[in-house]
């Protein structure tokens, strides 16, 4: 009897360590890229109706963060086109009180070049708390955050085309991929440019939950998604191969 007790928890137990994960923390900071944030949110949403999940939003304070360029002080515009963007995302939590999370999704944007010591505190939450993670996933010059963090360090990644040699840059130590759509390297799912971020959330679901729960998202979101992390036209158009632009592949 009390082998069959153990038994049961030991089974209890296992099914716990495996279940998937259901709470996901994504990153805020101004100037972030609202697709990069709404896509892979949206994608966790349609999922929020076939099991339980919870997402929420993370940022260094409480402070509705706004993502429109021209709201941040260091943004000087090529055109002068005074644009006015507004609207602002509110933090569910700031770094000393975040709840549980499995998953932390990095955005990029134009944010993610915001110039020392203004994201310091930022990536060095990312490095804190990556070891606790169950997955890291980053969308387009998120990427770019994570690297600064270090820990992208030795690890195959990808980001934005077009901000490719600027984003490359903060991670030396990165193998960085060109021709991807997403790449996923042990628990951490990078993807390309913007609206890759709905790809790479839409493959991180059909591999971590199932491909079922996938189809039924994508399909709640008439989403037709790319299914080849290597089929990259971005690359191609921004002239970027794995010959001669991927990194420390050897
Ligand atoms: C930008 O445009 C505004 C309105 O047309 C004008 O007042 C301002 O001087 C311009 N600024 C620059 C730097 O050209
Ligand atoms: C890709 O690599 C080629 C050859 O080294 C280089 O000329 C080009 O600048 C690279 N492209 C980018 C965007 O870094
Ligand atoms: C994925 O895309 C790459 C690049 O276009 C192509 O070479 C490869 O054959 C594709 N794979 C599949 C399974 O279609």
């Amino acid at each position: 009897m009390r082998g069959l007790t153990f038994l049961l928890l030991a089974g209890i137990a296992s099914c716990e360590n495996t279940s998937p994960p259901a709470n996901i923390g994504i990153l805020l900071f101004p100037g972030f890229q609202p697709l990069d944030v709404i896509g892979p949110l949206d994608v966790f949403n349609a999922l929020s109706i076939q099991r339980y999940i919870h997402t929420f939003f993370v940022s260094p304070t409480s402070t509705p963060v706004p993502f429109g360029a021209y709201t941040l002080p260091w943004f000087t515009p090529t055109g002068n086109f005074s644009s006015e963007l507004e609207g602002s995302f509110i933090p569910s939590y700031t770094f000393d009180n975040i709840p549980p999370m499995d998953i932390l999704i990095i955005p990029g944007g134009i944010g993610t070049r915001a110039p020392s010591p203004r994201l310091d505190e930022t990536i060095k939450f990312v490095r804190d708390v990556y070891p606790k993670l169950g997955y890291l996933m980053t969308v387009c010059t998120g990427s770019g955050i994570a690297a600064r963090a270090g820990v992208l360090d030795g690890k195959k990644a990808t980001t934005n085309k077009l901000s490719w040699a600027q984003t490359i840059a903060h991670g030396p130590k990165v193998k960085w991929v060109a021709e991807a759509r997403w790449v996923k390297d042990g628990n951490i799912w990078s993807s390309s440019g913007v609206s890759a971020g709905i790809d790479v959330a839409v493959a991180f679901v059909a591999e971590i939950y199932s491909e079922a729960a996938a189809v039924k998202a994508t399909n709640m979101l008439e989403y037709e998604r790319h299914t080849n992390a290597t089929d990259d036209p971005f690359a191609i158009l921004y002239g970027l191969t794995n010959e001669k632009n991927s990194t420390n592949q050897g």
